[in-house]
This record gives structure tokens, C-alpha cells and sequence, in this order.
């Protein structure tokens, strides 16, 4: 079993990192293969909305989309995750979901969808409350949705902003390596 992280985190050593490094730890645990892509360290281009790729199922770039997508196809989990940047992904995770639609439910004439995969989606915020974290994971099941791929649960995490205030809780990072753990369990 394979399971995927992908994260829109441009901190490498951030909060996000170090959250899904326990996630995958869990499912690592669990007899999973891991592979984490980092967004804003793959080349991605922007989508250039001239929609070309309804009809050919290809897009007009060369990059790492078509092979990220290939990733998360040949998963059987794929874990997106992404930090609050003014209430929803950041922008990197936003550019890489928009050059999606070559994927998206009828158009998708490359890449062989093996019905397989399941998503899961994690959200860190700096402020206290969940909706805002609420909001990403909407976002991330919609994108997934199109994907044709079922959101199984999700892991939010509020009121983490410096490195250090992970540290203080050390509580969150276990309970996102049980998260792992289940997610697992959620997907055999
Ligand atoms: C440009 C920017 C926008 C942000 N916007 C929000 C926000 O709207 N809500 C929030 O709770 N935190 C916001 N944050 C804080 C991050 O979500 C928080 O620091 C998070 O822990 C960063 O995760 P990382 O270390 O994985 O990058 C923002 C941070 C940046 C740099």
C-alpha cells in the first residue's frame, strides 16, 4: 500500500511538515510506503485558462503536474494538506489545484484512474478557531471531488503559528500520528 502526502507549505521545516511527518510515520506504522511532494518546491506553472485540455485532456504546460497527478493515482491514499493563508490553501497549493482540469471527471483522457485512491485533508492555522481550518478542508474535498476521489477524514489544527508552538504541544503531534495510524485502517 502506498500513501502520498502532498503539502502547500512553502516553510519546508514548517508546522505543516512537521505535522504530516507524523501522519506518515502512523501510516508508515501501518505497512505503508510514504512519499511526500512539497508544492512550492516542484515546478508548476500557472493555468493560463485558455480550457484546450476540456477537449485534449492535456494542458498546454510541461511541468511536474502531470506527474504529481500520476503519483496520486498510483496511491492508494493521498494526504493534501496546507496552512491558512487568509482562510483557505495558499497559493501554491491553489496553482496546482487550478491545473487540475485536465484531471477532472470526463476530461481526463491521460492519465488511467484506478479508482483506488482515497484523499484525506489537513489544515494548521494560527487563530483558535476551526471554521477557518473548516474551510480548507472544503476546498480540498472539492478538488478531490472532481478527481473522483472520497474524502475519508480529516485532521485540522488550530492556534500553531512559530515552529515553537508545536513544541509546547507535544499532544498534536501525537494525536496526528494516531491520525495516520487510522487513516490506515480507514483505507485497507
Ligand atoms: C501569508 C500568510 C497568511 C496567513 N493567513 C492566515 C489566516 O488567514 N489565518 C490563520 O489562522 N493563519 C494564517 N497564517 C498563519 C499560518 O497559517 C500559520 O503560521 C501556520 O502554522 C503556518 O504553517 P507552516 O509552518 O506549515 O507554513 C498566515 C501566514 C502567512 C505567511
Amino acid at each position: 500500500m502506498k500513501a502520498l502526502s502532498i503539502s502547500g507549505s512553502p516553510r519546508k521545516n514548517g508546522n505543516t511538515a512537521r505535522i504530516l511527518s507524523e501522519i506518515e510515520q502512523g501510516l508508515k506504522d501501518q505497512g505503508y510506503k510514504t512519499k511526500h511532494i512539497t508544492l512550492p518546491e516542484s515546478n508548476i506553472k500557472y493555468c493560463q485558462g485558455e480550457k484546450s485540455c476540456s477537449k485534449t485532456g492535456i494542458c498546454i504546460h510541461d511541468d511536474d503536474v502531470a506527474m504529481i497527478v500520476d503519483e496520486i493515482y498510483s496511491s492508494q491514499l493521498v494526504v493534501i494538506a496546507s496552512p491558512s493563508y487568509w482562510g483557505d490553501v495558499t497559493a501554491q497549493m491553489k496553482t496546482f489545484i487550478d491545473r487540475c482540469i485536465p484531471y477532472c471527471g470526463n476530461n481526463s483522457k491521460k492519465t488511467i484512474k484506478t479508482n483506488e485512491t482515497k484523499g484525506a485533508a489537513v489544515a494548521v492555522r494560527a487563530g483558535k478557531s476551526k471554521a477557518e481550518n473548516e474551510n480548507l478542508v472544503k476546498t480540498i474535498e472539492h478538488f478531490l471531488g472532481h478527481l473522483e476521489i472520497p474524502l475519508v477524514s480529516s485532521f485540522t489544527v488550530e492556534g500553531i503559528d512559530a515552529a515553537e508552538d508545536l513544541e509546547k504541544r507535544p499532544h498534536v503531534l501525537k494525536e496526528a500520528y494516531s491520525f495516520g495510524k487510522s487513516l490506515a485502517a480507514n483505507c485497507s
